[in-house]
């Protein structure tokens, strides 16, 4: 595959990937969920492997077949995503958050079916680890990215969390454009460093986001070494 400008460049790398929206079960039929489709996620993972890297791609459930050659480990909930990211961490050379996470997930899981009365019903929820913000604690060597999907406001919000979760690359998008963000087949990102430089990318397939983001990635890598 030598056709590509990124080719080699993550050459002997070690990449984790997480992608797609995670369920958090209600009870046996039902979940709470987002409209993440996963596939920037695993165009990212796509991308990182064509460059060369080691990747495995952990991913909530979804329809899209895994790009040749990654380890895939499938989960469904925020909690499994965040052990399984942590049991890989330490080993990884680049880790990149797509995934949508739930923030909050139902207090009790109900081992039957939840049936109606006609009356109003409340959910309890209660918070997940926050994957990334844990990864920005422990990171050593990890070149480290996040996205952030914002409804508004984008730049205030973006640099907000690439500070507050220590990121090395935050990808910003704005998921109320056309043509960005979820269920879309192209995306509009703005990509933030914490030296505070900016980048803002031009509509593109999710593919070419992904190379673009592996070449930022290996160029800073390098500089890091
Ligand atoms: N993320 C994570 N674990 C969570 C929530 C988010 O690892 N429990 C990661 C996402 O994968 C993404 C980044 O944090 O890379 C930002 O996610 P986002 O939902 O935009 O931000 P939050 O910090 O959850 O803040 P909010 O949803 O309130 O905007
Ligand atoms: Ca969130």
């Amino acid at each position: 595959q030598s056709f590509f400008a990124t080719s080699g460049l993550l050459a002997g790398k070690k990449a984790l990937v997480t992608a797609g929206g995670t369920q958090e079960p209600l009870d046996p039929v039902r979940y709470l969920g987002n409209r993440s489709s996963g596939r920037m996620g695993f165009a990212v993972a796509e991308a990182l492997r064509e460059a060369g890297a080691e990747t495995i791609l952990v991913s909530a459930p979804n329809e899209l077949p895994t790009p040749p050659g990654v380890r895939r480990i499938a989960v469904m909930t925020a909690e499994e995503m965040h052990a399984a990211v942590m049991d890989e961490f330490a080993h990884m050379d680049i880790v990149v958050k797509a995934a949508a996470v739930a923030d909050y997930r139902p207090l009790a899981n109900a081992e039957q079916k939840i049936k109606k009365d006609g009356s109003s019903l409340t959910l309890e929820l209660v918070p997940t680890p926050d994957i990334l913000a844990e990864c920005g604690k422990k990171k050593e060597r990890q070149f480290l990215v996040g996205f952030a999907a914002e409804t508004e406001k984008l730049y205030e919000h973006a640099q907000a969390k690439m500070q507050r979760k220590n990121v090395d690359m935050l990808v910003a998008n704005d998921v109320t454009k056309p043509g960005a963000g979820f269920g879309s087949p192209t995306n509009i990102v703005s990509l933030l460093f914490p030296n505070g430089k900016k980048i803002d990318l031009p509509q593109m397939n999710k593919l070419d986001v992904a190379r673009r983001l592996v070449q930022e990635i290996a160029e800073r890598l390098s500089e890091k070494e």
